[in-house]
């Protein structure tokens, strides 16, 4: 059975991959340092597929801590790294935190691989690294801009060092998803998104106001340049995309590429605004969501959707969920936590 470290494991993507890696038969192992998770999720995992996974509660700066979990691990092939600070605009005031996590966690773990024999590194990146793109729906040899925030910045260096060490001829391989905008949980709502105190995220806030925890929405903006004002994104289901890690990581230990790196958007290829997400949750779900247009936030860029076509003919996957279906996996999560009190 082929034995895979994921870090961050117990976090909101995260934990839906170990869910579909587990099903596809991978032996998972998981770092967390539970900063933004908790330890519950293990037993969410585990009644899903029936197998608690190895869990180390385990910071990975602490690159002496990894390299013992290494050593009592030995035959670990490849490791999915999702462990980072990604609150955009807590990185705007707290820099230091963001590149020092972000980047030295990531630094460690490819110094790290070569010596236990790892070949692969499946590394969770992101739509921000585009910025606002020129051209829409956007491809993966778009180019990079400016990063909008230190946590986007993070997310630029941190695929430069992953090229820049394969490019050294370094013995590993890799390969980077750039993530649009997850949302939803696992239909089981066994596990879901958890966030931390007032959510960032445009989902959480929605399913907290439609069952009441919140009194309204602010929808931040209607006087953008698309067609109802306000923003777009590219909301993609969180199974669908744990599902592309998966395959992800069978094409690198299987070495079914040539490719030492391969980059692939993981996206719908569907554009959704902010005002439509809101009308296709109430359509869906039945319950209505009180809202108000407020100023627009600092470092949101405007509209952006991926053009999936290379994930899509190259690694075989697409995204299979619907907004509105995914919208009611996370209303179904929402009413979960309230009935668990948590
Ligand atoms: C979506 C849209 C908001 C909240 C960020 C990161 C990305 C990833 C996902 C980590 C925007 C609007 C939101 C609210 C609103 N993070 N909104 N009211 O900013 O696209 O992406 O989170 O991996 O890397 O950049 O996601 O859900 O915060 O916002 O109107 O209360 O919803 O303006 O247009 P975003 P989001």
């Amino acid at each position: 059975m082929k034995k895979i470290l994921v870090t961050g494991g117990t976090g909101y993507i995260g934990s839906h991959t170990v869910v579909e890696l587990q099903n596809a038969g991978y032996e998972v192992l998981i770092i967390d340092n539970l900063s933004n998770s908790n330890v519950e999720v293990l037993d969410g995992i585990e009644k899903i597929t029936g197998i608690r996974p190895a869990f180390y509660e385990l910071d990975l700066n602490d690159k002496a801590g990894v390299q013992a979990v290494l050593e009592a691990n030995p035959g670990i092939k490849g490791i999915i790294h999702f462990a980072a600070s990604k609150a955009v605009g807590e990185s705007v005031h707290k820099p230091l935190l963001y590149y020092r996590n972000n980047l030295v966690t990531l630094i460690n773990l490819l110094e790290l691989m070569p010596e236990h024999g790892i070949d692969g590194i499946v590394f969770s990146s992101s739509c921000t690294v585009y910025g606002q793109p020129d051209i829409l729906p956007v491809t993966e040899d778009a180019p990079i801009k400016p990063a909008m925030s230190p946590y986007g910045n993070t997310k630029q260096i941190n695929e430069e060092i992953i090229r820049d060490c394969i490019h050294a001829n370094m013995p590993i391989k890799s390969i980077i998803l750039r993530y649009f905008n997850p949302i939803g949980a696992h239909p089981s709502t066994e596990i879901g998104e958890l966030p931390n105190g007032v959510p960032q995220n445009l989902v959480p806030f929605v399913t907290q106001t439609a069952i009441g925890m919140r009194k309204e929405l602010s929808v931040f903006g209607d006087d953008y340049d698309t067609p109802d004002g306000s923003c777009i994104r590219d909301y993609i289901n969180v199974v669908d995309l744990a599902k592309a890690h998966v395959i992800a990581m069978d094409r690198m230990l299987e070495n079914k590429s040539a490719e030492k790196l391969e980059i692939f958007n993981l996206g719908t290829g569907i554009g959704v605004s902010v005002l439509e997400l809101i009308r296709t949750f109430e359509k869906g779900t039945g319950v209505k969501v009180p809202y108000k247009i407020v100023g627009r936030r600092e470092g949101d860029i405007e509209k952006v959707w991926a053009n999936p076509h290379h994930a899509n003919t190259v690694l075989g996957w697409t995204a299979k969920e619907s907004v509105e279906d995914t919208l009611v996996s996370a209303w179904e999560w929402q009413k979960r936590l309230v009935k668990r009190g948590s």
